[in-house]
């Protein structure tokens, strides 16, 4: 790959903990707000909104939360061992609230006809399990994955995103659930049983194999047939037209990507990672932070997606641990970009925003898409999450939630 950003400078130590620190303080200062509720999924003048935990994005919030728990812990090691105490334990038990909701809700199949379920219950009640044993977080997260593979279409092999199953305009997969795969390897680890990890493997060897272009440019979501199980044909619905790249989609394909190899360990996926990035970092602005599509760029009057930054950053972090010396590249790249955020997107004042990073983009309506209008030029839950993760991945030896 021709070296792109040669020049742009590298988030460095100090300011990884400058901003740890800062989205440790805003998450401590949003608790009495957030704890009994969550944050809305995006934010509105800068402003999250608490709401009940009734969409798709309100495990990032607790997600959030617990990347916090682990940086309070960690100030021990830094001199501020008391501090680091009483922080860790708000926030643990915040967490701690938030999986009993998250309980709740899949016992009681609240809002949860849909295939994100790993966005969820992942960085909510896995991470909970993970870092503290949390046996409720466990059982959620283990329904949550039952949930998910009641979605699988054996014909076809694919989970169906959203919508009544078996409804022809939903016959659907979409590249986002990439991120919600890595529920249901830890959901056979946890069980021994394999067929969760065995429907996660069907699923991402059809979304790859139809979601990529020729180009490493990605649909956003991809059609069968409903009678034969054959791909059928590409569509966007959040991105600006059918063969553009939605930003996110892209990003959502690389750490997506990443995730695959993982779990799976076929190497064409490093390849295909590989060629994804490489399409993504060529359609990046000057400053590498992406307009909401990747078919605008500088000079063009459209908004960012900030989100999908801090998502590939993440991705490229991950794919990092399995190339040895090739993957000093994408380290560098994600350092850039994390420098980008943290200068110029970070939120820097308590005062103007209750969120972590500003300029991003939920669902912009375009002539020829079919999303609905929201969240536009505004911090959202994943955003902040993501940017967090970013930040705790390079802060330390992380343990993924994923
Ligand atoms: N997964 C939905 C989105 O990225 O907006």
């Amino acid at each position: 790959m021709e070296r792109l950003f040669e020049e742009k400078e590298m988030i460095t130590e100090r300011e990884i903990e400058a901003a740890l620190e800062f989205s440790m303080k805003q998450i401590l200062r949003n608790l009495p707000e957030f704890t009994d509720k969550f944050q809305k999924a995006y934010s509105e003048g800068n402003f999250y909104q608490p709401i009940e935990n009734n969409d798709w994005t309100t495990g990032f919030w607790t997600g959030e939360i617990w990347l916090a728990y682990e940086y309070a812990l960690g100030l021990e090691q830094k001199g501020r061992k008391e501090e680091g105490e009483a922080a860790a334990g708000k926030l643990r038990e915040a967490g701690e609230i938030q999986v009993e909701s998250f309980l709740d809700r899949i016992n009681r199949k609240f809002e949860v006809d849909h295939h994100d379920m790993g966005f969820l219950y992942s960085p909510s009640c896995v991470a909970a399990y993970k870092l503290t044993g949390n046996e409720k977080g466990k059982e959620a997260a283990i329904k949550a994955a039952d949930q998910l593979i009641s979605r699988y279409h054996p014909v076809g092999e694919f989970i169906q995103a959203w919508g009544p199953m078996n409804a022809p305009e939903n016959y659907r997969l979409i590249i986002d659930c990439l991120l919600n795969l890595p529920l249901l390897y830890w959901a056979s680890e946890e069980t021994g049983d394999k067929k969760y990890r065995e429907i996660a493997e069907k699923h991402i060897h059809t979304a790859i194999r139809n979601v990529i272009r020729e180009d490493y440019s990605t649909w956003h979501t991809f059609f069968f047939n409903m009678e034969t199980g054959e791909p059928d044909h590409g569509a966007t619905c959040q991105g600006y037209r059918d063969g553009s790249a939605w930003a996110r989609g892209q990003a959502w394909g690389i750490y997506g990507c990443a995730l695959a190899y993982k779990y799976t360990e076929r190497k064409e996926y490093i390849t295909i990672f590989k060629n994804v990035t490489r399409y993504f970092l060529e359609h990046l602005p000057k400053d590498m932070i992406p307009f909401w599509d990747l078919e605008f760029t500088d000079g063009d009057d459209q908004p960012r997606d900030s989100s999908a930054a801090s998502i590939a950053a993440c991705g490229m972090l991950e794919m990092v641990k399995y190339l040895n010396e090739e993957g000093i590249v994408y380290e560098k790249y994600a350092r850039q970009i994390m420098k980008s955020l943290y200068d110029n997107y970070a939120v820097k004042d308590f005062e103007t925003s209750n969120g972590l990073v500003l300029h991003s983009t939920y669902s912009n309506h375009s002539p020829y898409n079919t999303c609905n209008h929201c969240g536009v030029d505004e911090c959202n839950a994943w955003g902040d999450y993501f940017y967090m993760e970013a930040l705790t991945r390079l802060d330390r030896n992380w343990k993924l939630y994923w």
